[in-house]
């Protein structure tokens, strides 16, 4: 069994980079996409079917988790891994994020947030000691720092102020995990839409000498080519030899256009939220099922598939089973639409390898604009 945290480099094509994460409980094939477990669940799904699909690692919430059902509860009960049966790595979001959109009556400053939860209003207060106390609880393989996000657009001041804000955190959140060799603490980089704060926060990330590094603060209002151009900036800063995470992105087309600016790994709801809402996501681009074509449809969404969800269900099945608000409907439509995104993943750590990263990239580009025949 692997004993440390570890990260190679296994074949690189322009700047997409194809790697593999070790740690005691899995490899993670990189470029990776981390299906979203909020509460300890990947909503609509199994663990087993999760895991059937590709997926290396999961994503759970420290904001959630804390909250309901506690903490200090999962860790009486085993941890993460043994309360939701998956035994391979967890990374858990510090909750900075979820506070700022979720919470009620936060109050910021140098020591944490204090806020109350969306839940009942009871009162809280996350540190950065805290969140690393609350990550260390649930048995999290791959930990966040503590950060401030600055949602876009915003005063080039407040970004700044922020950006150093979560700097200091870093440094807290690097003393309060300390040296636990088989797992990770992850700085995040910030700086909003701003170059010069993103290289002074990678700069400053890098100095501290961390196992990986998160670029968060984007995909919260720009344009994506805004974006793209802070990937531009920032990637360059960030060590070669430590993996690359791009926090909540994205939809298909962003992770194929941030891989090529050399991102390793990747978690957003779309896949899992967009299941619940009536929209699947295809090689020949997005479905919606909630749409009236599609109620005499026999065709299934996908016959190429692997995936019985894609495979084997007609679409006019489906659209009668979102019109009716049945609970398979999300569970069918996510399940299509995480194997839709693994099998995505799954070309791109293939094209990298075969060193045609580019070509296949236009190629899965041009089937989405082919359309729904
Ligand atoms: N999820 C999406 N963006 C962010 C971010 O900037 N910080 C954190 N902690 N989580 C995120």
């Amino acid at each position: 069994m692997v004993e440390n945290f570890g990260f190679q480099v296994l074949a690189t094509d322009g700047l997409a980079r194809r790697g593999e994460i070790s740690m005691p409980r899995g490899t993670i094939r990189t470029p990776a996409f981390m299906p979203v477990g909020t509460g300890g669940t990947v909503k609509a799904m199994y663990m087993d079917q999760v895991r059937a699909l590709g997926s290396d690692i999961i994503l759970g919430n420290t904001y959630h988790l804390m909250l309901r059902p506690g903490a200090e509860r999962v860790a009486r009960l085993g941890g993460l891994h043994h309360f939701a049966r998956w035994p391979h790595p967890i990374l858990t979001d510090s909750g900075g994020f979820q506070v700022m959109s979720l919470a009620k009556l936060r109050k910021l400053d140098e020591r944490g947030v204090t806020f109350r939860s969306h839940i009942d209003g009871s009162p809280y207060e996350m540190t950065p000691e805290r969140s690393i106390e609350i990550q260390g609880l649930l048995d999290s393989d791959i930990q966040m720092q503590l950060d401030e996000c600055t949602a876009l657009p915003a005063k080039p001041s407040e970004i700044e102020r922020a950006m150093e804000l979560s700097l200091r955190w870093a440094e807290r959140c690097k003393t309060a995990f300390g040296d636990q060799p088989g797992k990770a603490m992850f700085g995040i980089v910030q700086g909003g839409d701003i170059a010069a704060l993103r290289i002074a926060s990678a700069k400053a990330l890098r100095q501290m000498d961390l196992k990986g590094y998160a670029i968060g603060g984007l995909a919260v209002g720009e344009p994506q080519p805004v974006m793209l151009d802070m990937l531009d900036i920032t990637c360059p800063e960030l060590p070669a030899d430590k993996p690359r995470y791009l926090m909540g992105v994205g939809t298909p087309d962003d992770i194929l256009k941030s891989v090529a600016r050399g991102v390793d790994m990747f978690d957003c709801v779309m896949p899992t939220r967009a299941g619940r809402h009536g929209l699947a996501y295809t090689r020949r681009g997005k479905i919606n099922l909630r749409n009236a074509r599609h109620a005499d449809d026999p065709r299934p969404l996908d016959e190429e598939s692997d995936c019985p969800a894609s495979r084997d269900y007609s679409r006019a099945y489906l659209h009668h089973l979102v019109r009716s608000q049945e609970a398979l409907a999300a569970m069918l439509l996510t399940w299509n639409n995480l194997a839709y995104y693994q099998s995505l993943m799954q070309q791109i750590r293939d094209a990298i390898e075969a060193g045609n990263f580019a070509e296949r990239a236009a190629l899965i580009t041009a089937g989405w604009a082919r359309g729904d025949l």
